[in-house]
């Protein structure tokens, strides 16, 4: 497996460091556009392959995409990344031209690439690319339900006093602040339905919680956060590599699922060696259907803007 990380910012590094931590691609290929970036970051990590145990090849190109021929997968986070007050929504100015153009390049060099999708506003982004490559469907992966789902099991751990491992909990919906639809009803410790734990006000608090989780760290942090983005990422392309049928809730195109259309959104999919190889229509409860399609109207919004 042959793994291109475009963008090797805070989210690119940390997504090419789990990779190559995780052992299972052959090699990982850094891009970026600051000459000589890419290189220092992927120089830098090959210097912890005989600490950390891996075997796995990274190596860093300034802007080169001939170096990324016969990817596999490739990650997209370039772009600018969001200062604290700002939503994900408002990068699309400078976001839409960048990912078109990385888009371009990969599949240039590597035709049978999966493109998995993560600079924001991610939704439209994935939907962007899409639309200006034509790639099966099943081929584009907008990242954004991995990343949210292990925030709402984190603050589901926190309210049940309990390590993340005993949790279950999936986040659909758009990787926005208003888009996310955290399926509480559904969030089980144990297989047990926390609703059996937490009272409905603390339930509210965890999915509130969940739903500004990149924000509240945007805040903290002065810049978008890294790790979680980075290992949500990894764990995608661990699926493809391994053709592992794990399912997560990954940003698809749709097309008639959920009573959707024309838009990619966070809903479960099975992932394997041909990228999304099944949306699971789970059965939704009305108040979980409701705040999907409100969701989905959010992010049309802003697939709206790309015009
Ligand atoms: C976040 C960015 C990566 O949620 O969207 O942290």
């Amino acid at each position: 497996m042959k793994v291109t990380v475009v963008g090797a910012g805070a989210v690119g590094a940390s997504c090419a460091e789990y990779i190559a931590i995780k052992n299972f691609a052959e090699e990982v290929v850094l891009v970026d556009i600051k000459e000589g970036f890419a290189e220092g970051k992927a120089m830098d990590l090959m210097q912890t392959a005989s600490l950390n145990g891996f075997d796995t090849k990274v190596t860093g190109v300034t802007n080169d995409y001939s170096a990324t021929a016969g990817s596999n997968v490739a990650v997209i986070t370039s772009g600018i990344p969001r200062k604290p007050g700002m939503t994900r929504e408002e990068l699309i100015g400078i976001n839409a031209g960048i990912v078109k153009t990385v888009a371009e390049n990969l599949i240039k060099f590597s035709p049978e690439v999966i493109i998995i999708v993560v600079s924001n506003p991610m939704d439209t982004m994935a939907y962007l690319t899409h639309k200006a490559t034509g790639l099966p469907k099943n081929r584009i992966i907008g990242m954004g339900g991995a990343l949210d789902s292990a925030r709402f099991k984190y603050r589901l751990a926190e309210a049940l006093d309990c390590p993340s491992s005993d949790v279950e909990g999936m986040v659909i919906g758009g990787h926005s602040d208003t888009g996310m639809v955290p399926l509480i009803e559904k969030a089980t410790r144990n297989s047990i339905p926390v609703s059996a734990f937490l009272s409905e006000d603390v339930q509210s608090e965890v999915v509130e919680a969940t739903k500004v989780g990149g924000a509240t760290l945007t805040k903290l942090l002065g810049t978008s956060a890294w790790y979680a983005p980075g290992a949500a990422v990894s764990e995608l392309v661990r699926a493809i590599a391994q053709d592992s049928k794990k399912m997560f809730p990954c940003s698809a195109l749709l097309e008639g699922e959920f009573g959707l259309n024309d838009i990619s959104l966070g809903v479960p999919c099975v992932l394997g060696k041909n990228g999304i190889e099944k949306i699971v229509e789970i059965e939704l409860s009305e108040a979980e259907k409701e705040k999907l399609t409100s969701s989905a109207e959010g992010v049309r919004k802003v697939n709206e803007l790309l015009d």
